[in-house]
């Protein structure tokens, strides 16, 4: 089993993919500034996992630190060398992630995102660690000519959000080609990452009011937040509002172990998939599958459209489950249900008081 370097490990996905590594028996340092997420997060994965106080200390390391500070990643790198145990592998989550901040923003999404990466990769290639996973998105899409949408559409993303995903997978394929025989590296596309562990222990926590539409809802149903806006009821999809497609969290954090698992087993190479279900999902098949996972009234308004939207976006998944033998194994259904579970045992998140 592997010694891997996690970044952003506590996170919304992260700390999803962190138990589930850690349950297929591999060593994680995680390395998280906190800056969008909570260290309890890491206390549940720990508690999840059944690690008592002394195989914690071996099996999850946690260390608070930016990913743009190369002397804290230098010392990382070394003291696990030191130790014996090198850092064989990581996965790079940390990063910024609200398209509309990013617009706001772009300097410190290219800071963090672009340079946050480009610091990375430098301490990894220092150190002969050639094998990453690295978080990108479906946002590369921008808005989609052909859906379901293939991993050989256009690259073209419509915000600096977008913009700085495709630069690093940029960056990624200049770094592969400079030294094909020694990198191993999954370009990991998600769709929308949704729901939660079943045991409703760990979760998404979104600081201040929501901008996507899942953790809208579960406040919505919870009370946090009287109604639910709907952003355009006018689409080109059979009931007017927009289709996505919703990947359960713990698929995708099957899906890292799959690609990781991959990657060790195969000679050098870079990769680049779609993680998705194929499985397309309106905002109002959302309100309704909530309301009957939770029992809860999701009361919603039909206003205009959010610009930048686009009407469908759903992946073809088939390069994953061809490369990676991974698919989706959970449903709607299953994604409200452990979102609730969630949502109703943590109503404000980690934090104890509303945020
Ligand atoms: P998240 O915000 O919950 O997790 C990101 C983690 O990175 C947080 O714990 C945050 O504190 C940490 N972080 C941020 N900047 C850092 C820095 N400079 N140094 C160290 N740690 C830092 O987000 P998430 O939903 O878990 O997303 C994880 C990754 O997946 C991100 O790169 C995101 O862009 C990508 N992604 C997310 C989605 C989505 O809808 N959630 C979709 C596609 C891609
Ligand atoms: N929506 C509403 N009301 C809301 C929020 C969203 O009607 O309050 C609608 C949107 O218009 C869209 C759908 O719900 O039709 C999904 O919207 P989200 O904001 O949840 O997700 P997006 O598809 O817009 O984008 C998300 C992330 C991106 C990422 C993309 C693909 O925010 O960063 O998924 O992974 F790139």
């Amino acid at each position: 089993m592997a010694r891997l370097l996690i970044t952003g490990g506590a996170g919304f996905i992260g700390s999803h993919t962190c138990l589930v590594l850690l349950e297929a028996g591999h060593n994680l340092l995680v390395l998280d500034d906190f800056s969008n997420s909570s260290p309890i997060a890491i206390d549940k994965v720990s508690e999840l996992a059944g690690l008592d106080a002394s195989s914690a200390s071996e099996r999850l390391q946690l260390h608070r630190g930016d990913i743009r500070n190369q002397d804290h990643l230098e010392r990382l790198f070394t003291s696990a060398k030191e130790q014996g145990r090198p850092i064989e592998g990581v996965i790079h989550f940390a990063g910024l992630k609200a398209v509309g901040e990013s617009v706001r923003e772009p300097l410190r999404y290219w800071d963090v995102n672009v340079c946050g990466s480009w610091s990375l990769l430098k301490t990894m290639d220092a150190h002969g660690c050639r094998t990453l996973v690295f978080s990108s998105s479906a946002t590369l899409y921008g808005l989609p000519d052909l859906v379901p949408i293939p991993e050989s559409a256009p690259v073209q993303p419509i915000n600096p959000y977008g913009h700085s995903k495709a630069a690093v997978e940029r960056l990624l394929a200049d770094v592969f080609a400079s030294a094909p025989d020694a990198w191993r590296i999954a370009n990991l596309r998600y769709f929308n990452p949704v729901g939660a562990h079943p045991s409703g222990r760990i979760g998404e926590d979104p600081l201040g009011i929501p901008n996507n539409l899942f953790p809208f809802v579960s406040q919505v149903a919870i009370g946090r937040r009287p109604r639910l806006q709907v952003f355009g009821s006018d689409w080109p999809t059979p009931d007017g509002t927009g289709v996505r497609d919703y990947i359960h969290v713990m698929d995708l954090a099957e899906g890292h172990r799959a690609a990781l698992d991959y990657l060790f087993a195969e000679d050098s190479q870079k990769i680049t998939v779609n993680l998705g279900s194929g499985i397309g999902a309106s905002v109002l098949d959302v309100v309704k599958a909530f309301q009957a996972a939770s029992c809860r009234s999701i009361p919603y308004e039909l206003v205009a459209r959010r610009a930048g939207d686009a009407a469908i976006t759903v992946a073809d998944p088939s390069l994953a489950a061809q490369r990676l033998g991974w698919r989706t194994r959970r449903s709607l259904a299953d994604i409200c249900l452990d979102g609730w579970a969630w949502q109703s045992a943590n109503p404000n998140g980690y934090r104890k008081k509303e945020a």
